[in-house]
């Protein structure tokens, strides 16, 4: 499988949502994507482009083997658990794999002398902090995060930084904020299960095979008063990670950069947009809001496009509506591969 000039890329978490899309920019420029798996909650069909080793971060052996045998050069770290609900109940899970896994990968690295990582971060570590609504928020600014999944993150980019200052790790932590779409080949995208995030949820309602989406809160201090959000492309997304694999950065570096468009969208407009595209209005109700739920998360872009040449491609609200759509009308795995009563083939008649 491995051509002798094709570098590998142990991609940990690659069988998950935005891994197997990065694995995918890593093939299609000559790397060879090493993923390491647990597949709890990964997919083993998202795998693609390279081996797969099923296996989990916190154990330091099974890691320290992979590194050995296909001796990377390079690491780019999903594994980890990202449900912001599930980590308020249990914050030590969360710290043991996002934390204490991530502290066991730094060490295989070091002992095996792989020098370079590009670390998935998150917006979650900014919080709301002292912002206002419709501020854009720049790497320097103050970090609150409102979960342990976010303190998690913080952490694990704390230490990250550490180790680069001590042993010459050179190491980029992408801060994403809302990954959504697919891949327009359809032969991956989003399949969370519990699916939680807004776009497949919103269309699943049009499609009229979910439940009535519920809009959490109406009353924040935005324009129509729901939550803004900054939605990126998952392709935007994996190119990113090329471009934080490949900057040329001096040893012992450590750079945080965002990986957003720059543009809010409200939960409002998304529900209007999947609407459009499906050709039947979103059934919706308002609701609540939910725990956490920090009212604005706006990237400031720029940094991202001074350091690693990147900007948002295909990041239009309606380009990412129109891509998550085509792939949750035809998962090709996944809840809604599995089970055809799961399929949103077509809208209900309204
Ligand atoms: N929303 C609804 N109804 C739903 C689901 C979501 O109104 O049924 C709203 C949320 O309140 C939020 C927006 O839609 O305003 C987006 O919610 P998602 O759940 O799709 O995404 P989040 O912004 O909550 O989460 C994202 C990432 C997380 C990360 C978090 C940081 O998916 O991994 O940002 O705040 F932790």
């Amino acid at each position: 499988m491995k051509a002798a000039s094709q570098p590998s890329v142990l991609v940990t978490g690659g069988a998950g949502y935005i891994g197997a899309h990065t694995a995918k920019a890593l093939h299609e420029r000559g790397f060879l994507p090493v993923v390491f798996d647990d597949l709890s909650s990964g997919s083993r069909e998202a795998v693609r482009w390279g081996p797969l080793i099923q296996g989990d971060l916190r154990d330091r052996a099974a890691l320290s083997e992979a590194v050995a045998t296909h001796q990377p050069v390079a690491v780019i770290h999903f594994a980890g658990l990202i449900e912001v609900g599930r980590s308020t109940v249990s914050p030590d899970l969360f710290w043991e794999v996002n934390v204490a896994g991530t502290v066991n990968l730094l060490t295989v690295m070091r002992e095996q002398g792989v020098e370079r990582l590009v670390f998935s971060s998150s917006a979650a570590v900014y919080g709301q902090g002292g912002r206002g609504p419709l501020e854009t928020i720049a790497e320097t600014a103050d970090k609150a995060p409102a979960s342990p999944y976010g303190d998690t993150k913080l952490a694990a980019e704390w230490m990250i930084a550490a180790q680069c200052r001590a042993h010459g790790l050179t190491a980029v932590a992408l801060r994403y904020f809302n990954a959504a779409g697919a891949d327009p080949s359809g032969l991956i995208g989003e399949a969370h299960e519990p699916e939680t995030h807004l776009i497949p949820l919103a269309i699943a309602a049009a499609l009229g095979d979910g439940k009535p989406l519920t809009v959490f809160g109406h009353d924040f201090d935005t324009p129509d008063g729901a939550c803004l959000r900054d939605y990126v492309h998952v392709t935007d997304l994996a190119a990113a990670h090329l471009a934080a694999l490949t900057v040329d950065l001096p040893a012992g570096a450590f750079e945080a950069v965002n990986v957003g468009s720059g543009r809010g969208h409200s939960v409002l407009q998304v529900v209007e947009a999947v609407g459009r595209a499906v050709g039947v209005p979103v059934p919706h109700a308002i609701g609540p809001r939910r725990a956490g739920d920090p009212p604005s998360l706006v990237a400031d872009p720029r940094r991202a496009r001074e350091l690693l040449g990147w900007a948002a491609q295909h990041s239009a609200l309606d380009e990412i509506v129109a891509d998550a759509l085509r792939w949750e009308r035809e998962p090709a795995y996944g809840a809604g591969h599995r089970d055809p009563a799961n399929r949103r083939r077509s809208p209900t008649p309204v």
